[in-house]
């Protein structure tokens, strides 16, 4: 049973004279932690906000738990996904309880179970001090947690995150990954990006590795490690596979 599924998807941006996706194509299966890594550019936004229906691509296929994303499926895609955005994406001049009261409302949520919920939340990702402070006085990690919890509310089985370590300490970050293989391990999907490939290796079951537009490689990252002799871990991976040359 298919989790993920992205066929030959191609993407070029109004105004831009060169396609940003290329025929992609890759499957990730139900229930995993998959991760989609990349040099700057390569595409894994623009793919993200493709699987979870933001942004439109141009032709391709993209199936998410056994439904073609598509008009007809577009309100029931949208309570399977959780998306985490690159980008924080919460009201700055509210509490973080009116942030996530807001979302929550949404999703149809309201009233006493909501709040028990938010504060169930605020507490396992230690922001339940901080729950009536504006989300503007909050430092950068405690943004990306209360980021996650905007898109956990209504229970997503297939948790989207685009960069979600990006910028955090050790301390954040560590629980950032707790709570993802935690929530894995009730049943949900995961699927993160990521630059800290020591991070991916060891969090993730299954990796695409794409570059300007197209999957270059895909599977487990021990697999890919113990099937190139030259490489000790996943950075020499993708290394091997995107070379030093950079991007901008
Ligand atoms: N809204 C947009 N309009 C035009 N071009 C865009 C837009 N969004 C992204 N692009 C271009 O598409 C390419 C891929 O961008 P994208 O953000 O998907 O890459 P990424 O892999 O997420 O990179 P990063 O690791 O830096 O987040 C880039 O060349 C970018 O400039
Ligand atoms: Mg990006």
């Amino acid at each position: 049973m298919s989790g993920i599924s992205v066929k030959d998807l191609y993407k070029t941006y109004k105004g831009s004279a060169e396609p940003t996706l290329k025929g992609l194509t890759f499957q990730f299966g139900k229930g995993k932690i998959a991760g989609l890594l990349g040099p700057n550019g390569a595409g894994k936004t623009t793919t993200i906000s493709i699987l979870c229906g933001i942004v439109r691509g141009d032709s391709g296929e993209v199936i998410i738990h056994d439904l073609k994303q598509q008009a007809a499926h577009r309100e029931e895609i949208k309570h399977i996904i959780g998306i985490v955005p690159q980008q924080i994406a919460l009201y700055p001049q509210l509490s973080a309880v009116e942030n996530l009261t807001y979302f929550g409302n949404l999703y149809g949520f309201k009233g006493k179970p909501l709040q028990q919920k938010i504060m169930h939340y605020l507490e396992l990702f230690g922001l339940e001090k901080s729950a009536h402070k504006e989300i503007h006085k909050y430092s950068g990690g405690m943004k990306r947690r209360a980021n996650i919890i905007a898109a956990i509310l209504h229970n997503p089985k297939l948790l989207v995150l685009d960069e979600p370590t990006a910028g955090v300490d050790v301390q954040s970050r560590s629980m950032i990954l707790q709570f993802l293989r935690d929530y894995n391990s009730q049943g949900a999907s995961i699927l993160y990006t990521s630059h800290l490939l020591e991070e991916a290796q060891s969090l993730c079951e299954e990796v695409v590795i794409m570059d300007a537009g197209k999957m270059i490689v895909q599977g487990n990252p021990q697999t890919l490690i113990h099937q190139h002799p030259d490489c000790n871990n996943l950075e020499d991976v993708f290394l091997h596979f995107t070379g030093n040359a950079l991007r901008d």
